[in-house]
């Protein structure tokens, strides 16, 4: 491939091609079949536009807001573990590219460079994400410090209550590098006989006992809002904005967890009907073209978390990858407003898209 990549999947291409192979798998792959890792591409490709012509779209602005930060595109960055097993600068190269493109950061409680680390190496607007562990003393740690290094708000993974079966990893015997966050809080003795040690390593932190009253006792230890990420279903998104929550991801971790949940793009729209605008929606899973962030603007979210691409982008050319990675989406999204007729993103409604169900309600 000459040059630089002009979509996303040359991207991945040459993170494979960079990447040792362990490596690799850990980032591109899903769980046991990988069928809603399929899935969550495949689903936006089953959406179409219904495009308005003879609209004067000689200026189009792709800038937003979320949860009042203005950011140049509702473009963010999805909170993935261990960036060094892409880039030797990891999170912090990330985080730079993050604050380039003037979008928002979520640092995974995953990371292998610390919250000071990549507090200190930008000024992007950073969101912490959250793993509770069974020592909740050690999560409660980690929140005051993402509080205390000027981070915006608190994302609550809650669909990891034991770590979804990767088959890749456990068939490359994964080892996990330090997690330097967790260096004199934590030391964990992992014997994985063999198979992925992040499972190992999972099994013995997580706390599969986390439950919707824990909710109050994550408010009770921040200030900060708090979003809840992984809802896939509108009876858990009511769950979650009675429980006080800022906002509500529509997430299924990228096809890590379980496989055969649906396509996060699929349920978007039924978690946007029982929020009913109280707090707002944001998705990720499977979003690699502007077109797709078209498409789920359209069906109410406020903005959307990419994960994957954003980790190819670095692996393949570092800081300016990611950041390259997040420019082309939203370079993607412009021109896809401008050819279905939107000035901005405010102008992105429903009437613009046709899903799956609209086709076979058409056929009743
Ligand atoms: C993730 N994801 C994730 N989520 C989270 O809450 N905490 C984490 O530490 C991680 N780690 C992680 C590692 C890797 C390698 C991947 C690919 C994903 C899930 C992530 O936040 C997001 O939900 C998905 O990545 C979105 O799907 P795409 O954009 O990768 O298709």
């Amino acid at each position: 491939m000459a040059g630089d990549p002009v979509n996303i999947s040359e991207f991945q291409e040459l993170a494979r091609q960079a990447l040792p192979k362990m490596n690799y798998d850990y980032f591109s792959g899903g769980a046991e079949d990988e069928h809603t890792l399929r899935e969550n591409v495949e689903a936006f490709r089953r959406i179409t536009f219904q495009p308005r012509i003879l609209i004067d779209v000689s200026n189009v602005d792709v800038s937003s807001s979320i949860l009042g930060y203005n950011v140049s595109a509702p473009i963010m960055v999805a909170p993935t573990g261990m960036h060094k097993l892409a880039h030797p600068e990891g999170e912090v190269a990330t985080a730079r590219a993050a604050a380039a493109c003037n979008t928002i950061m979520v640092l995974s409680f995953s990371s292998n460079s610390t919250i000071e680390e990549v507090a200190s190496s930008c000024n992007a607007i950073r969101f912490y994400q959250l793993y509770v562990y069974q020592r909740r003393d050690v999560s409660e740690k980690l929140v005051r410090r993402a509080e205390r290094n000027g981070f915006k708000a608190i994302v609550l993974t809650a669909d990891t209550p034991k770590l979804g079966r990767r088959e890749r990893d456990i068939r490359n015997k994964m080892v996990v590098p330090m997690l330097k966050n967790l260096e004199g809080l934590l030391s964990v003795e992992v014997n994985s006989e063999g198979g992925s040690k992040l499972e190992a390593y999972a099994s013995q932190t997580m706390d599969p006992s986390l439950s919707w009253k824990d909710i109050g006792w994550l408010k009770s230890i921040t200030s900060l809002p708090i979003l809840i990420k992984g809802v896939l279903t509108a009876e858990d998104a009511r769950m979650a904005v009675d429980a006080g929550v800022a906002g509500v991801i529509v997430s299924n971790h990228g096809a890590r967890q379980l496989d055969y949940a649906p396509a996060s793009i699929t349920v978007l729209e039924e978690v946007v009907d029982a929020v009913a605008g109280r707090v707002p929606v944001l998705v990720d899973g499977g979003i690699r073209r502007g077109t797709d962030v078209f498409k789920a603007l359209a069906l109410g979210a406020q903005a959307v978390m990419v994960g994957r691409p954003v980790i190819y982008g670095l692996a393949a050319k570092g800081e300016y990858g990611a950041r390259r990675v997040i420019e082309m989406l939203r370079d993607e999204l412009e021109l896809t407003m401008a050819l279905n007729g939107c000035h901005c993103v405010k102008d992105i409604t429903r009437s613009y898209v046709r899903t799956e169900c609209d086709r076979l309600r058409s056929l009743l």
